[in-house]
């Protein structure tokens, strides 16, 4: 895909470009698959919280992702294996309620759709009723095809997730996924697969650069991509990565744009120096 700048990557049709339009109401899944057909680039975070989904959508992002990965961002898990469909339901409804633009998409959890479409359309029925999210998202390609094609047809939009789903962890540890040619075209057949199911966009996660802007050329439908290189429709971060809140090492695919873990840090110690010294509050800080 042609590079363009953010300038050069409105729509020419005059509607609104998913990052750097103007409007007011929410992004649907329309919205993204007009973006497919201009070629328009869009970035995708995740959010877990009013507050941070808040200043994400006063900063234009378009998409916000519920992410399972508040298991091991947000919830204290070491994995996204335990977190809940409760847990998902109550972070998804916050995320809602601090965002007024971005298309919201809860993340069905682990066992919240594995034993079958009827599962899986009661769980994505619990986050867009009760969270009100626009989409869903789980994990899987022609594995996932029934669960994906009765969400669709009962009128929920749905992302897919293929090459490296965390999820399954316990099975396929966190590697590259679709190395090598037979790999390559189990994926190509998982795009596909999904993409016939109905989803309006699959994330690729950790496939070989090449293989996802293949899979991009193949479908009508955008990908998204982490850890997948550069050609993808849309790219996706963890947001506690890419602002460097997460504490250790983050995958080589993350961008840190901010250290927060350090100013925040430095602003809780500020803090406790100046309560232990005595010098806050003053008298600026006091009601009489
Ligand atoms: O849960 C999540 O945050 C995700 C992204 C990494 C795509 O699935």
């Amino acid at each position: 895909m042609t590079q363009l700048s953010a300038a050069q990557n409105k729509p020419s049709d005059g509607s609104k470009a998913l990052y750097g339009g103007k409007g007011t109401r929410r992004i649907t899944v329309r919205d993204i698959a007009l973006a497919k057909e201009r070629g328009e680039k869009w970035p995708m975070l995740t959010a877990y919280d009013a507050m941070t989904a808040s200043v994400f959508d006063e900063a234009g992002i378009p998409v916000m992702l519920v992410g399972d990965s508040a298991g091991n961002c947000h919830l204290g898990y070491d994995t996204t294996v335990p977190v809940t469909l409760d847990e998902m339901t109550m972070l998804s409804a916050a995320v809602v309620r601090g965002t007024q633009r971005a298309l919201i998409v809860g993340d069905l959890p682990f066992g919240s759709y594995q034993e079958g479409p009827v599962q899986a359309l009661r769980s994505a029925t619990r986050l867009v009723k009760e969270a009100g999210v626009g989409a869903v998202k789980l994990e899987g390609g022609e594995r996932s095809y029934e669960q994906i094609r009765l969400l669709v047809e009962s009128g929920i939009p749905v992302m897919a997730h293929i090459g490296l789903t965390p999820q399954s962890v316990n099975a396929m540890g966190y590697r590259v996924q679709g190395r090598g040619e037979e790999a390559a075209q189990q994926l190509l057949r998982d795009a596909k697969s999904v993409q016939d199911a109905g989803a309006f966009a699959v994330v690729l996660e950790l496939v070989p650069a090449e293989l996802a802007a293949e899979v991009t050329r193949v479908l009508h439908i955008p990908t998204v991509g982490i850890g997948a290189g550069p050609e993808t429709d849309a790219q996706v971060l963890v947001w506690t990565d890419m602002l460097g809140l997460t504490s250790g090492r983050v995958p080589k695919f993350v961008k840190k744009y901010a250290n927060l873990r350090q100013v925040m840090g430095d602003a809780a110690k500020a803090f406790a120096e100046d309560v232990v010294g005595g010098t806050f509050p003053l008298e600026e800080h006091s009601v009489h």
